[in-house]
C-alpha cells in the first residue's frame, strides 16, 4: 500500500517544506523543521495493527521502530528502509532500584539493547533510510560518542562514507571504539561537543554533506518510538512519569512529539509528565525550567557523564514544549549521585552507562523532593549500555579512593587454592550468602 507524504514543517514561522527537502533548517528563518504525517486511517485500529506485527520475525515488522510507521515515516518503501533492525528493549522491573528511588512502581526502559547499545539506533534507522531516499553522497553528525557509534553502524549498511566529529579526549572508549571499527572518518576536535556542533553543521553545508545530528527532524520520528513502544508494554495504560536523561535536548523533545501525537490518535487518554535530567555540570536547561524557562542559558559543560556533556543544547525549544505540554519537571543530579545510581543499576544485574543512570538518580531526587508521589507509576529510560564506557567503570570500582559504597574491587592473588579462600570469605563477609 502507498501512503502520501508527510510534511516538514518549520517550528518558528510555519513554512512548509516537501517530505524529501534536505534542507538541514528552515531555509526562511533557520528554525528547527519537524514532520506532520497524514492522519493515520483507524480501520483496522492503530493498536491492534501494532499488535499483529509484535513479534514478527522478519522485514520491516521485526523492528520496534518500524512497526510504528504510520507515525514514523508512513511514506517510506520496504525496499527503502535502512534497518538493522533495532528497537524491541525490554521494560524491566528490579526490586533493588525502585528501593533505590524510592517509587514502588519503576519500570526501566532499557534502550542499551539496541544493535549499537544506545537509542541512537531509533532516530538513526530512520535519518539514514531519508538520506538514502533522498540521495545523500556522504553522512555527518557531532557527537559525545553513541551518535558516531550509530551513525557509523548505518551507514555502513546503507553504503554512504560517514564524518563524525567528536570532542578530543571526551568521548566513552566504547563509542569511539565502535565508530572507528564501523569505518567512519573520525575526527577528535579539540574542543567541546558544542563545538563540534558547529563544525560539523558548517562543515555539512560546504562539502554536501547531510547531517544527521538530531536538528534533523527524521531522527525524532525514529526516537519518539520509545514512548509508543514501552506504552505498548503497558498497555497503552500511561505511566504518572517519564524520566529520562537530557544533553542536547534531541530525545526530550521526541518524547513531547510521541505523547502528543500518541494522544491526538487515540492511542493513550491522558499524557504521563516527563521528567527530563541534567548532570549538574551540564544544567543549562535545569537552571531555566527552575526561572520558568525565562532565560535561555548556555555553559561550560563538565561531567563524568560525557554523553550528556553539553553546555548549549540545540533542541531548546522544542523540549521547553514537550515540558510544558506534559506539565513535566526538569532537574539536575551530581556527579557523585549519577555514579552511585549507576553502581546500583549495574549491582541489580541491569546495567547502563553513566548518562543513563542520570534518569533512575533523578527519579530518586524528584522522590525525596515530593514531586514524584510514592504510589505513582515512573518509567525510567536507560539510554546506553554498561559496556560503552568501561573507563568510568574501573576508576569507580578500582582506583577512586577512598572506595565508594557500591566499590567491588577485584582482588589479585597468587594461583593456590588458599588465596580463593581467603579471598572468598573477605567477599561473603562484606555481603553474607542467604540461608539455605
Ligand atoms: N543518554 C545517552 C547515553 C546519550 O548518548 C545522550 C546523547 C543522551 C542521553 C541525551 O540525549 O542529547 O537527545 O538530550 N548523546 C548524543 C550523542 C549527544 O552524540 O551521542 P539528548
Amino acid at each position: 500500500m502507498t501512503h502520501s507524504a508527510s510534511r516538514q514543517v518549520c517550528e518558528c514561522c510555519g513554512r512548509a517544506l516537501d517530505e524529501l527537502d534536505t534542507s538541514p533548517v528552515c531555509p526562511a528563518c533557520g528554525g528547527l523543521l519537524e514532520l506532520e504525517h497524514p492522519a493515520p486511517s483507524n480501520t483496522p485500529p492503530l493498536r491492534d495493527r501494532f499488535a499483529v506485527r509484535r513479534g514478527a520475525l522478519s522485514g520491516l515488522d521485526a523492528s520496534g521502530v518500524w512497526r510504528y510507521r504510520e507515525l514514523v515515516l508512513p511514506s517510506a518503501s520496504d525496499g527503502e528502509v535502512v534497518s538493522h533492525p533495532e528497537g524491541n528493549t525490554p521494560l524491566l522491573e528490579r526490586a533493588s532500584v525502585s528501593a533505590w528511588a524510592g517509587v514502588g512502581h519503576l519500570r526501566i526502559k532499557h534502550e542499551g539493547h539496541n544493535p549499537t547499545g544506545s537509542f541512537k539506533d531509533r532516530g538513526m534507522t530512520v535519518a539514514m533510510t531519508q538520506a538514502r531516499r533522498t540521495g545523500a553522497r556522504a553522512v555527518a553528525c557531532a557527537s559525545t560518542g553513541n551518535t558516531s557509534a550509530s551513525l557509523a553502524a548505518y551507514a555502513a549498511q546503507a553504503g554512504l562514507p560517514a564524518l563524525v566529529f567528536v570532542p578530543a579526549g571526551k568521548v566513552a572508549m566504547g563509542k569511539l571504539a565502535q565508530t572507528m571499527a564501523y569505518g567512519a572518518l573520525t575526527l577528535l576536535v579539540r574542543g567541546s561537543f558544542d563545538d563540534c556542533l558547529s563544525l560539523a553543521r558548517e562543515s555539512s553545508r560546504t562539502l554536501g554533506v547531510q547531517l544527521l545530528n538530531s536538528v534533523n527532524p527524521f531522527r525524532l520520528e525514529g526516537q519518539k518510538t520509545i514512548v509508543l513502544e514501552l506504552l505498548e508494554q503497558l498497555d497503552w495504560a500511561a505511566p504518572d512519569w517519564i524520566a529520562l536523561p537530557a544533553g542536547n535536548l534531541g530525545n526530550t523533545s521526541a518524547f513531547g512529539k510521541a505523547l502528543r501525537e500518541a494522544r491526538a490518535v487515540g492511542l493513550i487518554d491522558r499524557l504521563p509528565r516527563l521528567a527530563a535530567i541534567q548532570a549538574e555540570g551540564a544544567s543549562p536547561f535545569a537552571q531555566s525550567f527552575a526561572r520558568g524557562f525565562t532565560e535561555h542559558l548556555t555553559v561550560q559543560p563538565e561531567t563524568v557523564a560525557t554523553a550528556i556533556r553539553i553546555g548549549a543544547p540545540a533542541s531548546w525549544d522544542r523540549a521547553v514544549r514537550a515540558i510544558r505540554e506534559t506539565n513535566g519537571y526538569v532537574a539536575a543530579v551530581s556527579d557523585d549521585e549519577i555514579l552511585g545510581t549507576k553502581a546500583m543499576i549495574d549491582a541489580a544485574g541491569v546495567g547502563c552507562e553513566p548518562a543513563s543512570a542520570a534518569s533512575v538518580a533523578g527519579v530518586r531526587e524528584l522522590r525525596a523532593r515530593g514531586v514524584i508521589g510514592a504510589n505513582e507509576r515512573v518509567v525510567a529510560v536507560l539510554t546506553g549500555n554498561l559496556l560503552k564506557d568501561p573507563e568510568a567503570l574501573v576508576h569507580y570500582h578500582r582506583d577512586t579512593e577512598p572506595p565508594p559504597a557500591g566499590a567491588n574491587r577485584p582482588v589479585e592473588i597468587e594461583s593456590n587454592v588458599t588465596a580463593v579462600e581467603r579471598a572468598m570469605e573477605a567477599f561473603l563477609r562484606a555481603r553474607p550468602l542467604p540461608p539455605v
